[in-house]
């Protein structure tokens, strides 16, 4: 199928990784200005105090300034479409940005040139080593007085595990920043502090000794001579497949306030990021160009627009092409699903679409027929892999204040642990209410959303477990004695599988080499 194959080819689905603050949003929206998928400066983020924001779907958002949801945003460039995937930068939501990261092709890396290599950074390129999921570097603020870049590219290299390949190289830093000189287009782009980049603030130089260097660089001229002699002699030449394979990064300066070094970025990012790639399921390899459509929910959201109280399941295309109001099967509940109205993303607006293709996130409303994991087929019953929930380790009761809304209280719950925002367990026997997250942050989501969704009020008490993982058993015996044993500590999860908790992980530990033959999962994508 020539089409499948020329639209596969064209689409580019990456997300921006970085430590809070490294300026993950402003990059976003310089990138989203150049596609004209936005308007204005400021339309993702405008001043602290007052956030109206395109990429931001919540109250809460506004409220803490804290990246609460993710989301889709697509903008055309130099013939490729492209999805840039949003995550949230704060630590607590960690999970949801996991996730999302199993839905993209590539990745981009954003880190402060004051700050280096900082926390977030460093786990979720650790993410992206595991899945070898490609990845560029911008360096960014390099308008103000940071690290030595070659201390920089040492930092990337050693505290990250990734080799390097410098693409572009600062003239100046600080009040001295001039520009950067592009190695892969071999030409000098100065830098403009007073407005945005204009085609004239371009110069070509193929020859690094023409006396056009020292009329545009100046005084920092020998010193750039000097720093490319020494890059080309330390740092390999690019090397696509190295890049592909996630061996190499290649590595960006710039000042994306400026909006500098950010158009350089995006056609770079055009040029050599990859198409869709193949995707594992638990019975088999699923390539983008099979003809048949098959996808997976990587992301859940509820009540996007409080005038409609509706849930939007985000699914990732996979293979083939999706078509509106075509009958396909929902692999988990063996159920039929059709939609007459798939939603494409810009943000907040939702525009419904005849044809989603892979790489593609589509919207898909949803009344409940959908958990994160969830896989969609023409037919086939494949489950797609690497969509986990990693075993939390703060867990709360949850106490319903309201019993007269122990309804709305429920179904919050349980709808609000379906998107993933916790995981929410319930104790086997007593039907307790626990839940479990990375960071306390994900506490006060459930709270404000019960409140101001499902008009539900809660408490949490503090509990005795900081531990859990998942237990499986082949002989119904076994696990039914190791359940009796220890009736206090089992509880189901969402999707019904068994979980045992503990109150320290020595505990676990000695509970279950009692019973050998009872197999237990830090992570809930199971063998
Ligand atoms: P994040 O999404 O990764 O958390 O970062 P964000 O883009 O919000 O940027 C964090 C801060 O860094 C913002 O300043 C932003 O203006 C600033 N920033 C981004 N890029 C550059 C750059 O190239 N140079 C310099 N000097 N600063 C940059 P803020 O004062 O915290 O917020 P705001 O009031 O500007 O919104």
């Amino acid at each position: 199928m020539e089409e499948l194959k020329s639209e596969i080819d064209k689409r580019l689905t990456f997300a921006i990784i970085s430590h809070p603050d490294a300026g993950k949003t402003t990059i976003t929206e310089k990138l989203l200005l150049f596609g004209k998928a936005i308007h204005a400066a400021g339309a993702v983020k405008s001043h602290r105090n007052e956030r109206k924001t395109t990429s931001d779907f919540m109250e809460m958002e506004k409220q803490r300034g804290i990246s609460v949801s993710t989301s889709v945003m697509g903008f055309d460039w130099k013939g490729r479409k492209v999805n840039l995937l949003d995550t949230p930068g704060h630590a607590d939501f960690s999970e949801d940005t996991y996730r999302t990261l199993t839905a993209v092709d590539s990745t981009l890396m954003v880190i402060d040139s004051v700050k280096g290599v900082e926390e977030r950074t460093r786990k979720l390129c650790e993410i992206c080593r595991m899945r070898r999921t490609p990845i560029v570097t911008y360096i960014n603020k390099l308008d103000r007085d940071g690290k030595d870049p070659i201390e920089l590219m040492d930092e990337v290299e050693t505290e990250l595990n990734v080799k390097i390949t410098p693409m572009s190289w600062p003239v100046g830093q600080g009040k001295a920043f001039k520009g950067v000189y592009s190695l892969y287009e071999k030409r000098l782009i100065l830098f403009n502090p007073h407005g945005t980049q204009e085609d004239d603030d371009v110069v070509e130089i193929d020859d690094l000794y023409s006396e056009l260097l020292d009329r545009h660089a100046g005084s920092e001229a020998a010193k750039l001579r000097e720093e490319i002699e020494l890059i080309n002699e330390v740092y390999p030449a690019f090397d696509r497949e190295q890049y592909l394979s996630g061996h190499i990064t290649p590595v960006f300066f710039g000042s994306a306030i400026n909006n500098f070094g950010v158009r350089e970025l995006l056609d770079c990012l055009v040029d050599i990021a990859p198409p869709p790639k193949v995707h594992e399921t638990e019975e088999r390899t699923v390539k983008a160009e099979e003809d048949k459509f098959s996808g997976f929910v990587f992301k859940i959201h509820a009540n996007l627009d409080p005038k409609h109280r509706d849930r939007i399941a985000f699914l990732r295309i996979c293979s083939g092409r999706f078509e509106k109001n075509k009958q396909y099967l929902h692999v988990r509940s063996g159920k039929p699903f059709k939609t007459s109205n798939p939603t494409a993303f810009m943000a907040q607006d939702r525009n419904v679409i005849d044809y989603a293709y892979p790489g593609d996130i589509i919207g898909l409303h949803d009344t409940g027929t959908f958990k994160i994991g969830d896989t969609l087929t023409e037919g086939e019953k494949i489950k797609f892999k690497g969509i986990p929930s990693f075993a939390p380790q703060i867990f709360r009761t949850v106490i319903n204040l309201d019993p007269m809304k122990s309804k709305q209280f429920n179904k919050g719950l349980e709808q609000l642990a379906e998107e993933g925002v916790v995981q929410l367990f319930t104790k086997k026997y007593t039907k307790e209410r626990l839940l479990g997250v990375v960071g306390m942050l994900q506490l006060d989501v459930i709270k404000y959303r019960l409140e101001h969704e499902y008009k539900a009020s809660c408490r949490f008490d503090n509990s005795s477990f900081t531990t859990a993982c998942w237990i499986k058993c082949k002989d119904k015996k076994v696990i039914d004695k190791f359940i009796s044993q220890h009736s206090s500590k089992i509880a189901e999860d969402v999707r019904g599988e068994l979980v045992f908790l503990a109150s320290n992980k020595w505990m676990l530990e000695r509970t279950l080499e009692e019973f050998p033959e009872v197999r237990y999962y830090f992570t809930s994508d199971f063998d």
